[in-house]
């Protein structure tokens, strides 16, 4: 089965009518949100979104460990997940698709391991799935490797921060990616995302950053997005 993990702005991913049935499921670390089950070309498809609408839990209060337990319940073994960015890079603009190749921490508030009681310490040398990365990048309609930087939020980034990730080598800014990739990692399942460019980061910009024009550039490009998933879907080996 493939997880789709939905971002701002992506709550659903199919016609209603494809959906076979909702469940919630219950995790040691409390409720997942509703999880959608569907086919989608002819793969079994479970759909949740991170935010949990409802709730609407902000970036650092997402119970990323539900969320990702929950999947490995239904017996997901491939994640694809989505997450809007800032652009760090001049030449990936608003509207862009990136599937980053590596991340850079920063969060520092958030249960970030399924390992509290014993030490397991997971590799990282590839932190995406390169087979979910590369069923997203086939049809060339997302950019192919970045480094995803992650703070904690839930504010904007400052000039100086920002200046600093480029230093680092960041190419996109979001705050959701991490821990989520590390827990899913962490139960052995093959995750990967695609990064939707909302704005220029923080000073790159000309204008000061509102969560208005996020949504904005989601609901414009959100088509595309979902598109290019569900052509990642029909690449993606049954495994
Ligand atoms: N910074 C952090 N997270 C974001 C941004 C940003 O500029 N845009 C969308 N999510």
């Amino acid at each position: 089965m493939i997880g789709i993990i939905g971002g701002t702005g992506v709550y659903e991913i199919v016609h209603h009518g494809r959906i076979k049935s909702r469940k919630t499921i219950r995790t040691p670390y409390g409720e997942s949100p509703e999880i959608s089950l569907f086919r989608l070309h002819d793969r079994e498809v479970a759909f949740i979104p991170r935010h949990s609408p409802g709730h609407d839990s902000p970036p650092h209060m997402v119970n990323y460990r539900a969320n990702i337990w929950a999947l490995k319940e239904l017996g997901v073994r491939q994640i694809i997940a989505t997450n809007a960015v800032g652009s760090l890079d001049r030449n990936i603009k608003p509207g862009d698709l990136v599937v980053p190749h590596d991340f850079i921490d920063f969060t520092y508030s958030r249960p970030s391991t399924f390992y509290d009681e014993r030490t397991v310490h997971v590799d990282m040398t590839e932190p995406y799935c390169s087979d979910i990365r590369s069923a997203l990048t086939a049809s060339s309609a997302a950019i192919d490797g970045g480094v995803y930087v992650c703070t904690e939020g839930p504010r904007f980034e400052t000039p100086a921060e920002i200046k600093m990730f480029q230093v680092l080598g960041g190419t996109l800014v979001g705050m959701t990616g991490i821990p989520e990739a590390v827990l899913a990692r962490e139960l052995e399942m093959c995750y990967a995302s695609i990064c939707l460019v909302s704005n220029y980061a923080a000073s790159i910009s000309p204008t000061r950053l509102t969560i208005k024009e996020v949504f904005e550039v989601m609901e414009k490009r959100k088509e595309d997005l979902v598109g290019v998933i569900e052509d990642a879907v029909k690449r993606l080996d049954h495994d």
